[in-house]
């Protein structure tokens, strides 16, 4: 067993990736990114491909970090690496509009830090930035949790995390330690009110953790405190209590609005009783209510890496649905979405969302996102970001923290830019990255840059770049992009075929 951070990483060395393995280019687009493999694709998911997966990839292996929409036949449909670190990729409603989020700033797996400080976007259907937001005093929200509020959808639940001195000697550390206080809160995003300010700190015992201080070797350095706690997802009932995971103790709470807690579930201090087997998680991730709140969705991570000297026999890492009675304080569980082998583990992060009829598992440390059927939890599809190459995921090759979807049935991205082109040996590349519901390309022609308007060929959209073959022997060029309809979704700048610049916007 070995701590899955090692403390090495902290001090930066690890910061710059070693290798820039498995990146695909193209012509026509300066992205760079890594694949999203499909590995197992049942006739009966997505046929029509609409399904889109938001990802972040990183991770050692990962020379340009950044986010990624996917299609579920694996073509690439955006990417952006500007952002640079990002987790947590989702698309929300706040306040009737739907947004894509995502956390951008320092930290994380990628440089070998358990928690970040950064802060969430909010991007509107072109793909601009639109709104920014951040934890309050302390500055700086950690990458763990953006969820907004559901049913209102104006308030968003997000994770901090404070260096603070603190005594620990009770559980073998030293007196003048340090101690990484967790703090949740709710704020309002149209205002940035603090609602919710709720410490680890105040509420949780040191002695709750699984965190063995002698093996990890925190709280002796500010740069380096005790992670006793580590919440890594919040949610809201609609009677106004917070649940919490928390992934070092082992345990989901209950917080009341008045900050008691309400009851664990997990961990050294369980409320409940199991009825059967299979209601256990460990270092779980990604704790959600589910069906009008009488279940708890769990990403269990299982017999992940942690420096604790308590054997997990738990190797497989499963989605998981417990049903939580909160009268007869039983848990039972409902269902359990279990993985081929092989890509069957992971470290840690990790989430299980469900999307239609189908429940999406994300492996967070290890880099596979598998959909099952919610009712009869076969694995109904399994795609890996990078190659499927095991030898890559031990060691933090490629790592995305949580798997979340939407479809070209409900986002239709426009972007600002237009199509891009590439003349490349005679041959035309096009791409347009971000734009969701392109069917298929024409060429225009002409003679000069003021009438480009021959239709030469029409070609389907063949993934994220489309070769066209033949530019006719005409010095200019336009591509349009256009919908399944024929409707003109956008054109490309004019360019010049002998040298593939642009002749004028
Ligand atoms: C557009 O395509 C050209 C090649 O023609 C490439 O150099 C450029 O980086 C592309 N622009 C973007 C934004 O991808
Ligand atoms: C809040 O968002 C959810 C999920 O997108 C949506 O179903 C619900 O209608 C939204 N509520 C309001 C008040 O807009
Ligand atoms: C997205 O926001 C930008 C900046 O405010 C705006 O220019 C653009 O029109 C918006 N896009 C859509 C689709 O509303
Ligand atoms: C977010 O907002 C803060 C404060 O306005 C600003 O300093 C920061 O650059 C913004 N970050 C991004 C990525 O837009
Ligand atoms: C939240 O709690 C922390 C720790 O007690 C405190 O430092 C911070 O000022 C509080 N923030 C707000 C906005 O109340
Ligand atoms: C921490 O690990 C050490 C070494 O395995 C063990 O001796 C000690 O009892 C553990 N401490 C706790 C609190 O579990
Ligand atoms: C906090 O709220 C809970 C649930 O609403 C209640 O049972 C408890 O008595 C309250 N505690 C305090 C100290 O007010
Ligand atoms: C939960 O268990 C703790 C002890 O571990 C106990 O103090 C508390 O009263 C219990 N709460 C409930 C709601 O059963
Ligand atoms: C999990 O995957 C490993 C290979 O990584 C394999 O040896 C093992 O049999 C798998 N376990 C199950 C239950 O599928
Ligand atoms: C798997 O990873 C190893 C080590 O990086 C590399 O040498 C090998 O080419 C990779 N194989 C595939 C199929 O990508
Ligand atoms: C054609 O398809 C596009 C993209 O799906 C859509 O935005 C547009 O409304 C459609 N037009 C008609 C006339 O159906
Ligand atoms: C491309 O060709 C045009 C017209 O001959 C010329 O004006 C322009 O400088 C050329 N650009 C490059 C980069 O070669």
């Amino acid at each position: 067993m070995r701590w899955p951070f090692p403390l090495v990483a902290l001090c930066g060395a690890l910061s710059v990736p070693v290798q820039a393995l498995f990146e695909t280019t193209y012509h026509s687009s300066s992205v760079v990114v890594q694949p999203f493999t499909i590995l197992e694709k049942s006739p009966l998911y997505d046929p029509d491909n609409t399904n889109l997966f938001l990802v972040c990839p990183n991770g050692l292996e990962v020379a340009e970090p950044g986010a990624a929409i996917y299609k579920s036949n694996g073509e690439l449909v955006w990417a952006e690496s500007s952002f640079g670190n990002c987790y947590n990729f989702n698309y929300q409603t706040y306040d009737g509009q739907q947004y894509l989020t995502l956390w951008v700033g320092a930290g994380g797996a990628a440089v070998g830090s358990q928690m970040g400080f950064g802060t969430v976007l909010m991007m509107n259907s072109s793909y601009d930035v639109v709104m920014n937001v951040s934890a309050v005093n302390p500055e700086g929200t950690d990458l763990h949790e953006f969820n907004i509020v559901k049913p209102e959808n104006k308030t968003v639940l997000v994770t901090a995390f404070h260096t603070i001195p603190m005594d620990l000697s009770s559980i073998g550390g030293p007196v003048d330690g340090w101690y990484s206080n967790d703090i949740i809160q709710e704020i309002d995003i149209a205002t940035g009110a603090v609602l919710f300010n709720w410490t680890t700190f105040d509420h949780v015992a040191l002695t709750e953790s699984y965190n063995n201080i002698s093996l990890t070797g925190q709280g002796f350095t500010e740069d380096n405190p005790f992670d006793a706690v580590h919440i890594n997802s919040i949610d809201k009932d609609l009677e106004g209590n917070y649940l919490i995971s928390a992934r070092h103790t082992q345990t989901i709470y209950k917080i009341a609005a008045n900050e008691t807690i309400l009851w664990r579930l997990g961990g050294k201090m369980s409320n409940f009783t199991a009825l059967g087997k299979g209601t256990e998680f460990h270092f779980q991730h990604h704790v959600r209510w589910r069906m009008d709140e009488t279940h708890i969705s769990v990403f269990d991570d299982g017999g992940a890496f942690i420096a604790t000297d308590v054997i997990i026999d738990e190797p497989v890492a499963t989605g998981k649905y417990l049903k939580v009675d909160q009268e007869a304080m039983t848990v039972s569980l409902t269902k359990q979405f279990i993985p081929g082998p092989n890509r069957n583990y992971t470290l840690a992060e990790g989430s299980t969302e469900p999307y239609g009829d189908t429940v999406v598992v994300g492996y967070g440390y290890t880099p596979w996102t598998q959909a099952y059927s919610f009712d009869t939890e076969e694995l109904l599809f399994s795609a890996v970001i990078g190659p499927d190459n095991a030898s890559l995921w031990n060691d933090n090759g490629i790592n995305n923290y949580r798997a979340f979807q939407t479809s070209t049935l409900e986002f239709t991205g426009h972007p600002k830019l237009p199509p891009n082109v590439s003349v490349t040996d005679g041959a035309i590349f096009v791409s347009w990255n971000g734009a969701t519901h392109v069917a298929s390309y024409t060429l225009l022609t002409g003679p000069s840059v003021w009438d480009v308007s021959k239709k030469v060929t029409k070609v389907p959209k063949s993934g994220f770049e489309t070769k066209i073959k033949s530019a006719g022997s005409s010095e200019f060029i336009v591509v349009a992009a256009l919908a399944a309809n024929g409707t003109t979704l956008g054109k490309s700048a004019v360019y010049r075929t002998s040298n593939g610049t642009v002749a004028s916007d």
